[in-house]
């Protein structure tokens, strides 16, 4: 691995039903939804290339083929679009395959995010002694934090993960981090990560906001683990237990926006966010949105 590369892969867990999509998800994989005209799979496979990741490893279910067939090449649409003179539109056909290369590795039962990102394990270059994470539901925006993780492990080593400040009740939906502080007020060290706790039991607010630098060894750790909450393999009992042994684990504690694609609310959030910022949508969305608003 090149020293200024961190990460040469990004795995991203898209295995799940999406039952939350229920009837469109029967028959379209939910990374696939358009977030205006791109798929969320493909803005965060975006911002896992601009981190420097060079392979994408889809964590995929029997069925959800549709997923890596968007980042392949399509040849007769992409002649058909070249004939008409069609540049723009080319350039977006050919944007996800040219971003970065994709193999997908099957998930064959829904047995958590840990066992998940475990499934990614044998895709690995002996070489690489950490691998990026991306949750497609969570856009972390603006996009970049990769990159200040990547710094946090080249000061720290070990394992970094992005935080968000979630100061009430809703944290309970998260992984929770206990944490101290360090000289940078937004990088603050783990001493212990607890999957969805009742709010009033949260150790901090600061919650896992879906990316994640983990050290090899969180591989390890991920086949000593046994069903936690909600009678999954959490992720987040590998980094406790890695921690419990001493393996550094700091936060990014990002001040930034996001964005939640794993529920219907969430995602028309995100939906008219991007396209309120859309050159060709935006003005008229804007000015519509405010008449219906006061109607
Ligand atoms: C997952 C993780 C959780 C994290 C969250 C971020 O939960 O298990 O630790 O805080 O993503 O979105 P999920 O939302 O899949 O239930």
């Amino acid at each position: 691995m090149s020293e200024s590369l961190p990460f040469r892969s990004a795995v991203v867990p898209a295995a799940g039903l999406g039952t939350r999509f229920l009837p469109t998800t029967k028959t379209v994989p939910k990374e696939l939804l358009p977030v205006v005209d791109t798929p969320g799979i493909e803005l965060v496979a975006a911002e896992a290339a601009e981190a420097g990741a060079r392979q994408l490893l889809i964590v995929t279910s029997p069925g959800k083929d549709a997923v890596a067939a968007h980042f392949a090449p399509m040849p007769e649409l992409e002649e058909t679009l070249k004939e008409r003179g069609k540049d723009a539109l080319l350039e977006k056909v050919r944007r996800a395959a040219e971003l970065i290369s994709v193999r997908t590795v099957t998930q064959h039962e829904p047995k958590g995010l840990g066992h998940a990102v475990a499934c990614a394990a044998d895709a690995l270059a002996d070489d690489e002694q950490a691998v990026a994470v991306l949750l497609p539901d969570d856009l972390v925006l603006p996009t970049g934090v990769l990159s200040r993780m990547a710094a946090v492990r080249a000061e720290f080593g070990g394992s970094v993960l992005c935080a968000f400040d979630i100061p009430g009740p809703e944290i309970s939906a998260y992984g929770v981090f206990d944490v101290s502080d360090t000289a940078d007020p937004d990088v603050k060290r783990v001493h212990g990560m607890v999957e969805k706790p009742p709010a009033d039991e949260a150790p901090s607010t600061y919650a896992a906001a879906g990316r994640y630098i983990l050290d090899r060894a969180v591989f390890d750790a991920l086949e000593r683990i046994t069903p936690g909450a909600g009678g999954e393999l959490q992720l987040t009992d590998a980094v406790a237990l890695l921690i419990s042994e001493g393996h550094p684990v700091h936060v990014v504690v990002h001040r930034g926006g996001r964005h939640d694609l794993g529920n219907p609310g969430g995602y028309v959030r995100a939906f008219v966010d991007f396209a309120l910022q859309h050159p060709d949508y935006g003005p008229e969305l804007r000015s519509w949105l405010g008449s219906r608003l006061e109607g």
